[in-house]
């Protein structure tokens, strides 16, 4: 249906989602070319064809005052001046606001002009709120553009999808206030605007704090466009911070100067002595050649480089989101760049913001540099939530220390009775139970990785009366790891995924720990007979069997882990079938992206085990799409007694 928005796959806020609009589907991340009605350089079906362009961008404004060209909209819509059957989104004239000062526009007009002509995303006449505005000026244009979008919602989109555009210039509450504003009026897609003087300006670490504070306070389940924002090395940031969509006319801008967007920056072509661009712009014309040609072939050719450019930058950022490495691929860009690092040093600054969305482990394992990237939320959450959890009961603690000691050697034989072991890794010292739960053991690490802590400041912190630290042997012959009691790892691992009070729930009655023959590894664990967790090795972590859902669902008091079904979707849920995001009535506020939760009724009946995709604000706010993906339903019992059916 027209305005659906589904998420398909995520890493942290970064995401791969399906808009529907009346022209057919936009898959996310993606990138709108602009184009100019007055002055087509290149077609938005012959972008299609090269570049896979989904989706483009035109201006209604433009559109609106030009002889001829209003007529023709009006006849046969935007898709039939602009020769295209695909989405087309249409801005309003704000933009023209901010470049030329005589720009009067009338914001009901714009919007109805733009349904009228059949635009498949109509813009909201806002306010362009500069970087340099006062506060006043700034909240001024906030209630301005709030009250426009408010208007422009209510009275409904007919064909259109209704965009509406976050404003409020440098200030973070403003913003952030704007944000929770065009939420609530019931637009069906945000912009964030006023951001082009930063992105020109290349102020990347303010645009991050302007995107982190819009993201705060938008609905997580409408797609997110940065307007304006079509320069290639910012685009992996922007989309790390959550951000859907993009539009360039920068692509035909710099054509026209006579420069060349890579994804680290752009190049003058008169400079270029060595092209080592492989499009086939590229490979069919050296950099002579280009300089060569007629100005008009040559700002066609420079354009088709610039969008190979911005369409494999966008391909590479849907590979990266698809594995779980967008994270590294943004660190690797900022270090090559002062302005972006500065904006990766602000992201950081953010991190209990975005490690709400953090999953606990990814695809990728993590490329540790220096203290920077081990402050990224996602290492830093481990290094927290682990850095709490106790290695045992003893009362004495022996720390492995040493070169790659946590994939070293360690005799437990020669641990005194009432000794816990730790393992001093680059990220912390941690019990050396969690050195194969993500990212210690999928990791790796440069030398200038170094923990902070010292021996003797862990054990004051938990309370040991003597500490020894070992020196770990490092085996060549694989990674023979130390290896800590069934019990103690299984008592770990549930207390830095599930907290305390679920450790104990789970692991209180009569316990068998099943291990792998072949490596030896941790697999089922069993209480009382029955299965209630599955090690997962890949990530050192556990899935929930029903009966583990069962113990926790008995033990834990509402609304913790819990999410609530709304009851047409009982039956399904109950017999493993996923739960999607509209029938979810309420969530725990704690369950993390990725982590396991339990299916409840509104009863707080359990029906099922599973694991969440979304967190609570997310199954709240998206009207499509699966939620928790199910393990074991209550009555999918026969088939769950098999460990094939873990996932
Ligand atoms: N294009 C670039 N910036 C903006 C903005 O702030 N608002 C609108 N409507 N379009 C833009
Ligand atoms: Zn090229």
């Amino acid at each position: 249906m027209k305005g659906d928005f589904e998420l398909l796959e995520r890493d942290g806020l970064a995401r791969i989602c399906r808009l529907e609009t009346g022209h057919g589907v936009v898959e996310t991340p993606a990138l709108l070319p602009v184009i100019n009605p007055n002055r087509k350089l290149l077609g938005a079906t012959e972008m299609r064809r090269l570049f896979g362009t989904q989706m483009v961008i035109t201006n209604s404004y433009i559109i609106s005052r030009t002889e001829g060209l209003r007529e023709r909209a009006v006849r046969e819509g935007v898709h039939g001046i602009l020769g295209y059957d695909g989405p087309v989104m249409t801005d309003s004239g704000t933009f023209q606001t901010h470049v030329y000062s005589d720009v009067s526009v009338d914001p009901a007009g714009i919007v109805a002009f733009q349904k009228s002509i059949g635009s498949d995303v109509a813009t909201v006449f806002d306010v362009f709120s500069e970087p340099d505005f006062t506060r006043e000026k700034a909240a001024e244009a906030v209630a301005t553009t709030s009250a426009r979008a408010a208007k422009a919602a209510s009275a409904g989109g007919g064909g259109s999808l209704i965009a509406a555009t976050v404003q409020g210039g440098i200030y973070p509450d403003l913003r952030e206030q704007a944000a929770r504003e065009i939420s609530s009026t019931g637009a069906d897609y945000f912009s964030i605007g006023g951001v082009v003087p930063l992105m020109e300006g290349h102020r990347f670490g303010e645009l991050a704090d302007v995107i982190v504070a819009s993201k705060k306070g938008l609905a997580p389940g409408r797609p997110v466009h940065l307007f304006g924002a079509g320069h290639p090395q910012m685009l992996p940031l922007a989309v790390l911070l959550g951000c859907d969509i993009f539009d360039s006319a920068s692509y035909v801008k710099y054509a026209y100067d006579g420069r060349m967007m890579f994804p680290e920056g752009s190049f003058n072509l008169a400079e270029i002595r060595h092209s080592w661009c492989t499009c086939p712009v590229c490979t069919s014309a050296t950099a002579d050649e280009l300089r060569g040609m007629e100005a008009d072939e040559r700002v066609l050719n420079l354009a088709k480089h610039n969008l190979y450019t911005l369409s494999s930058e966008i391909a590479r950022i849907r590979q990266a989101i698809h594995d779980g490495s967008l994270w590294n691929l943004v660190e690797s860009r900022a270090r090559g760049d002062p302005q972006l690092f500065d904006a990766f040093a602000r992201v950081l600054s953010h991190r209990r913001y975005l490690e709400r969305f953090e999953p606990l482990s990814r695809k990728s394992g993590i490329g540790f540099v220096d203290s920077l990237t081990a402050s990224r939320p996602d290492a830093s959450r481990f290094a927290e939530r682990a850095g709490a959890v106790r290695p045992g009961s003893g009362d004495k603690v022996a720390i492995i220390t040493g070169e790659r000691q946590y994939f070293t050697h360690f005799d437990s034989t020669s641990r005194a009775p009432d000794e816990d072991a730790a393992s001093l890794t680059p990220l912390g010292i941690f019990p050396l139970a969690l050195t194969e739960t993500y990212p210690l053991s999928q990791s790796s690490y440069s030398a200038s990785v170094r923990a902070a802590e010292k021996p003797g400041e862990y054990a004051a912190r938990f309370g040991y009366s003597a500490v020894r630290t070992v020196e770990g042997k490092w085996r060549r012959n694989g990674r023979q790891q130390a290896r800590e009691s069934s019990a103690d790892q299984a008592r770990a691992v549930c207390e830095y995924q599930f907290g305390p009070g679920a450790a104990r729930a789970l692991l209180a009655g009569r316990m068998e720990y099943a291990r792998s023959r072949n490596t030896g590894k941790l697999r089922g664990i069993s209480s009382e007979g029955r299965q209630i967790l599955f090690f997962r090795t890949e990530d050192g972590l556990f899935s929930l069997k029903f009966h583990g859902g069962e113990i926790l669902h008995g033990a834990l008091p509402p609304p913790a882990m819990r999410v609530v079904c709304l009851p047409d979707a009982v039956p399904f849920v109950s017999s493993g079938r996923s739960l999607f995001t509209r029938f979810v009535a309420e969530a725990d506020d704690g369950i993390l992206p990725g982590n396991e939760c339990i299916v409840v009724d509104g009863n707080d009946t359990l029906l099922a085990v599973g694991r969440a995709l979304l967190r609570r604000e997310e199954m709240l706010s998206f009207g499509k799409g699966v939620a928790v993906d199910i393990r074991e339903g209550r009555n999918s019992s026969l088939s769950s007694q098999q460990p094939e059916g873990m996932k």
